[in-house]
């Protein structure tokens, strides 16, 4: 796969990283418009509120995964799945299924960032602990090779599960609505804890065994230094093209952009397609929605949804779709912040009462900043 990176000043293709790392010149770091100074995190203290018990033997995890077997478990192997910074794999360790991820060293990514990054997301995981968020069983740091250990979600992540992959029966209407919900409910907590996701996408979005949401992959979260101000700018810009709100682009790390990834996924939810396609008329699907609004073109939003479901209704997926749009606006003060989409409970009252909403006019009003949501 392919996708199109930028660069303050520069545009520049890249190609198979799943996740972008780009940093801008040294003439960008005392940027004028630079809110806060990004704090890259620091390996934990000793007095950090890690369990002594966390640390794992890296033997153990080799032992467990059967030598970090790159089989599919299908065809007898322990390989779950792969990001931008590591491979995870099966294992049964203490009686319970896992899943280890190895981090890899990347090529234009230096050992020490690597490391920055693991310990940022297990700094991360120790301290946040919600439902909707994956839970971590521990690390192993003790040779060169960097693991954590996750309990295993049998099935696996939203964007293979909307691929249908393996063979896996496509996701109903209730459950989707279920997983928008509980991925809204994960980032809701994240950000009421002063915590930036900054790769919130459907290859992030683990379901346990009952389908339950759980947001993951913890690496490039920053909390946020001021707790009263919700925006900081970076030089090292990271996420992923198909998922970045124009302002991640440009180096603001703020829950806005979080909230726009999140638009993406529910398209992705909707439709079943994946969030980049170089064989589409728009590559990106978050573009997708600009040939919907468009009366000159064809495509319909009945079109649009995924043909794979059928427990669906207009109304509802129309409700879902605008919310979509205003979790896309350009402008990341005309998105709502994930707080309304929740208090708003547009999902849940889809979920909740089919036929109340069936035949009640929502309405939306976009005043100023504010997304009011009204039902009569
Ligand atoms: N706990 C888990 N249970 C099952 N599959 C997982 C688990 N964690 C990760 N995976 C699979 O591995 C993929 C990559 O994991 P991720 O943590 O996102 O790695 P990276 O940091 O490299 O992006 C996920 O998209 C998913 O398919
Ligand atoms: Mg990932």
């Amino acid at each position: 796969m392919s996708f199109l990176c930028f660069c303050p000043d520069t545009v520049e293709e890249v190609t198979s990283a799943e996740t972008l790392q780009i940093s801008s010149p040294e003439t960008h770091s005392d940027l004028a418009t630079r809110l806060l100074e990004e704090r890259e995190p620091q390996p934990p203290p000793v007095t950090s509120n890690l369990q002594p018990q966390i640390p794992f033997l890296y033997s153990e995890l080799k032992r467990i995964t059967g030598n970090f077997d790159d089989r599919s478990p299908s065809n007898g192997g322990s390989r779950l799945g792969e990001g931008g910074f590591g491979t995870v794999y099966k294992g049964f360790l203490n009686d319970r299924l896992v899943a280890v991820k190895k981090l890899n060293p990347v090529d234009d990514m230096p050992m020490d960032k690597l490391q920055v990054q693991f310990y940022q997301e297990i700094q991360t995981l120790s301290v946040l602990k919600h439902e909707n968020l994956v839970d971590m069983l521990g690390f192993s740091c003790d040779e060169q090779h960097l693991c954590i250990v996750y309990p295993l979600m049998s099935n696996g992540s939203l964007l293979d599960r909307l691929a249908c992959l393996e063979g896996s029966p496509p996701l109903s209407w209730q459950q989707r609505c279920l997983i928008a919900e509980g991925t809204a409910r994960g980032l809701e907590y994240l950000h009421c804890s002063h915590h930036v996701h900054r790769d919130v996408k459907s290859a992030n979005i683990l379901l346990d065994e009952n389908f339950v949401a759980k947001i993951s992959d913890f690496g490039l979260t920053r909390a946020s230094a001021n707790q009263t101000s919700t925006t900081m700018m970076t030089e090292r810009i990271v996420g992923t093209c198909a998922y970045m709100a124009p302002e991640a682009l440009r180096g603001e790390i703020t829950p806005k952009s979080d909230v726009f990834s999140f638009g993406v996924v529910l398209l992705e939810i909707l439709s079943g397609l994946p969030p980049s396609d170089d064989n589409r008329e728009s590559q990106f699907l978050m573009d997708v929605r600009y040939e919907i609004d468009d009366e000159d073109e064809n495509l319909t939003l009945e079109d649009f949804m995924d043909k794979k479901m059928k427990d669906w209704q207009l109304s509802h997926a129309a409700t879902i779709y605008s919310l979509a749009c205003n979790c896309l606006h350009d402008r990341k003060n005309r998105r709502p912040v994930i707080k309304q989409v929740q208090s708003g409970k547009i999902l849940a009252d889809i979920l909740r009462d089919d036929t109340r909403v069936k035949t009640a006019h929502l309405k939306y009003l976009v005043k100023s900043n504010n997304l009011e949501i009204v039902l009569f």
